[in-house]
């Protein structure tokens, strides 16, 4: 039986990689997506989810969500994602306003699935609104994945946060707060799925004369010029494809229980990750098997135009590239 999920997200290229995965596994069954602000602004990242699952052949509803994080103001991540969300992609239809129904759906569709699993893949603001607004939800949910925080690597953000839990670390708060089983897929894992450049770039030479090859080329070429500028990596790390993969197959992680805070400050510290004995309880993959997961990956969406371990490398190069970087002490 396939695990019915609901995803939240922000697509986002790595976003829109983890919906089409999510929709090819036969693991799961996709029951609902929710978009939220994030990578780009919510009418382009519903616009998005829109596209994205309609290339999967994906039926399940979109729904709209928050266009700002609780109490601070949206700041899209247009260096990282493109103008529109999505890369070099240029989608045809622009993004319009939608109302936010996001929380509502989440609470209509936890209150009737029978411990529906979420897996969220942008800012927390929507799944802390659904509980704000209907806290019995928080009793009635299957495990939430959540991609998020830094726990003992370097931030993307800040020297030590994240994207999604800077975005809105007090949506991250009320959530890691609100006595959910909680299963954290932070950096510290998500740094480890990287899909290599030379898979980018045979993908860019089929995408000549295929078009939906050439929808990934476009999408993950702008996400590989990003990292090869700011953080000289040939490839790029498709962060939330994780996520979707571990709601799959937990056993893909080595997990460790912790007792999380997240900084509510400003500057450096905003969505930084520390651990407390007074946090809140959650289940962190701390350990992946890097390279099942690439496979997986590449397997169930690119082998139409790509050789058998064409993903093969990335897991090695981000080691390397990650034993380059420093290590932060989190005994703090
Ligand atoms: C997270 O931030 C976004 O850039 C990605 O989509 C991912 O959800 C990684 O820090
Ligand atoms: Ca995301």
């Amino acid at each position: 039986m396939p695990t019915s999920i609901l995803i939240d997200t922000d697509p986002g290229i790595d976003d829109a990689l983890a919906l089409t995965l999510a929709a090819k596994l036969p693991a799961l069954r996709v029951v609902a997506v929710t978009t939220v602000h994030g990578n780009t602004d919510v009418n382009r990242a519903t616009r998005n989810a829109r596209l994205v699952s309609s290339r999967a052949r994906l039926s399940a509803p979109i729904i709209a969500g928050a266009a700002a994080p609780l109490v601070r103001d949206p700041q899209p991540a247009r260096e990282t994602h493109g103008a529109e969300g999505l890369g070099y992609v240029v989608p045809s239809l622009a993004g319009e306003h939608e109302s936010d129904g996001a929380a509502d759906a989440i609470i209509a569709q936890v209150r009737d699935g029978h411990r529906l699993t979420l897996c969220c893949l942008g800012p927390l603001t929507n799944l802390a609104s659904a509980i704000a607004f209907a806290p019995d939800i928080a009793d009635l949910l299957g495990p939430v994945f959540v991609m998020g925080g830094a726990i003992a690597v370097p931030g993307t953000q800040t020297a030590t946060s994240e994207f999604n839990w800077w975005s809105d670390p007090e949506a991250a708060d009320f959530v890691l707060h609100a006595r959910l089983d909680l299963r954290l897929v932070p950096l510290d894992v998500t740094r480890r799925i990287a899909v290599p450049g030379s898979a980018i770039r045979a993908l860019e030479k089929v995408g000549s004369s295929d078009k939906d090859a050439r929808f990934w080329a476009d999408a993950l070429r702008f996400y590989a010029d990003f990292h090869r500028a700011h953080e000289h990596f040939d490839g790029c790390i498709v962060n939330d494809a994780l996520a979707i993969a571990l709601a799959a197959d937990p056993s893909l992680a080595e997990w460790e229980e912790m007792r999380l805070d997240v900084s509510l400050s400003d500057g450096e510290r905003r969505g930084t990750v520390s651990k407390s004995v007074i946090g809140g309880r959650v289940t962190v993959a701390m350990r992946v098997r890097a390279g099942e997961v690439l496979s997986l990956i590449e397997r169930t969406l690119f082998s139409q135009w790509l050789p058998e371990g064409a993903f093969a490398s990335g897991a090695d190069d981000a080691d390397r590239w990650l034993a380059s970087a420093a290590v932060r002490d989190t005994n703090t």
